[in-house]
């Protein structure tokens, strides 16, 4: 087994972490890289975590943290949230099981519990994953339209799908001039055709976006998007707005992924700020409470090619009549989750009363940062809304599009955040900050107290 090539670790890093490298010696020996997800990773080699508890962390080390990372932005009521222990618990205690493998309650109940929130998904879905929703929302696009193109934005992470592992992550010399961005592939592995298959458009650029769909509108199904990009970037004025009239008027299916954003960026998402109305959204993460989820949702006639009342699959029983069309198929074991879903359905209660109250936070938390780095004359953007925002190290006054976020200062922020580390605050370096219910003043406090020692040992 080799360890990566640790070029010149730091020195406090290796010193606090040994357990996290033995860790990760054992971890390689049985997974590529150690990893069970490429995003897990960063150089040397990553902390391993043994325990959490509210808005903390705790290292095999025993070194402890206050988590801004909250799994990827899912837990937005901090780790093991006493009520979501409690309905996890009441679900198995009361139902008997965790797993029905039929239709039941908790499905209706979080359906409407969405709707009251997105009321554009007129009919919904369930999935295990974000990736997996995306999955189903791109099959629905191409059955509605019977047109086989997908078109994405650059630097928009839709998850491991290939035809969506396009131009996430390009290169300036692969990406090609703004205005009309290549397709590059993000991934070994994956078909020339799938890449072909996928237009590219620019974010925040209308007019372009405009030319290139009708170039390829005949063919294209769906257009799909993070409308905050990245979790972060707000779309231009009136820019959704322009691209659900050339999607309407191309017959393309506009999706929304508010994987990131629902329920984050406001309870209604991107879409109930900026008043823009997609053909099917997608969500995942906070909506799990931390579990493996993903949701599917929109206009009736789209989501409605999936009932097996209107089409045949392979798991007709053969007792009904049978239709000549085939089912748009979509199934899966775990789908609807009894568990997962008392996680999720509890995970909304409280935000509904809490989520207004953790915004307020959020921002007094930015302005502080934003005086702090100020004090120190650092260029420093919090860019995001509602309760998730990253730290960008920039002069830059406006931050548009993936390729003005490729221009700010990443590998300072990356040293700055491992230098955090030492003081007690974890994100994956780089990633964005999410907070949660559990993060209140005396741990933003602390968190201030962080930065303050460690801007003048790594910016200065
Ligand atoms: C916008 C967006 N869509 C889809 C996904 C994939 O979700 P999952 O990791 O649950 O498959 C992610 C994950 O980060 C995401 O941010």
């Amino acid at each position: 087994m080799t360890m990566p090539e640790v070029v010149n670790p730091d020195q406090t890093y290796a010193e606090r972490t040994t357990e996290s490298l033995a860790h990760m010696e054992r971890a390689q020996a049985v997974m590529p890289g150690g990893m069970t997800a490429n995003i897990k990773h960063f150089a040397p080699y990553p902390l391993a975590i043994k325990k959490a508890n509210g808005c903390k962390l705790y290292d095999v080390d025993h070194n402890e943290y206050i988590d801004y990372l909250m799994g990827y932005g899912a837990l937005a009521l901090g780790h093991a949230h006493p009520y979501v222990c409690q309905s996890i618990s009441r679900q198995i205690e009361e139902d008997g099981t965790w797993l029905f493998g039929t239709p039941h309650e908790k499905e209706v109940t979080m359906a409407s519990r969405i709707q009251k929130h997105f009321p554009s998904m007129e009919l919904l879905r369930y999935a295990n994953s974000g990736t997996e929703a995306n999955l189903l929302a791109l099959r629905l696009a191409m059955a509605h339209t019977k047109k086989y193109k997908i078109a994405k934005f650059e630097g928009h992470y839709h998850g491991a799908i290939d035809k969506l592992l396009v131009s996430v992550h390009p290169t300036p010399t692969e990406a090609g001039i703004h205005q009309s961005p290549h397709s590059v592939s993000d991934s070994s592995g994956m078909s020339q055709e799938d890449v072909d298959n996928t237009v590219v458009l620019p974010f925040n650029d209308a007019e372009s976006c405009a030319r290139i769909l009708e170039q390829h509108g005949n063919d294209v199904a769906a257009v799909i998007i993070e409308p905050m990009e990245s979790g972060i970037i707000a779309p231009k004025p009136g820019f959704l707005q322009q691209l659900r009239k050339i999607t309407n008027r191309l017959g393309i299916v506009l999706i929304f992924d508010e994987v990131k954003t629902a329920f984050r960026t406001s309870l209604a998402g991107v879409q109930g700020l900026y008043g823009v109305t997609p053909d099917l959204t997608t969500m995942g993460k906070v909506v799990g409470g931390g579990f493996p989820f993903g949701v599917v949702g929109g206009k009736r006639e789209i989501m409605e090619q999936s009932s097996p009342l209107k089409g045949s699959d392979f798991f007709a029983d053969g007792s009904q009549d049978h239709h000549e069309q085939k089912a748009l198929f979509h199934s899966g074991t775990y789908n609807g989750h009894p568990l997962i879903l008392a996680a999720g359905i509890a995970t909304l209660d409280i935000l509904e009363s809490e989520f207004n109250a953790l915004v307020t936070r959020t921002e007094w938390f930015k302005k502080e940062l934003s005086a702090l780095f100020q004090k120190y004359d650092i260029p420093m953007k919090t860019l995001g809304s509602g309760t998730m925002f990253s730290v960008l190290l920039t002069e830059r006054e406006e931050i548009s599009s993936y390729r003005d976020l490729q221009l700010c200062d990443h590998k300072s922020r990356v040293k700055l955040d491992k230098a955090l580390f030492e003081a007690g605050i974890y994100t994956k370096p780089g990633n964005r900050y999410s907070l949660s219910v559990e993060h209140d003043e005396h741990a933003l406090a602390q968190t201030l107290k962080a930065y303050e020692k460690v801007i003048p040992e790594v910016l200065l």
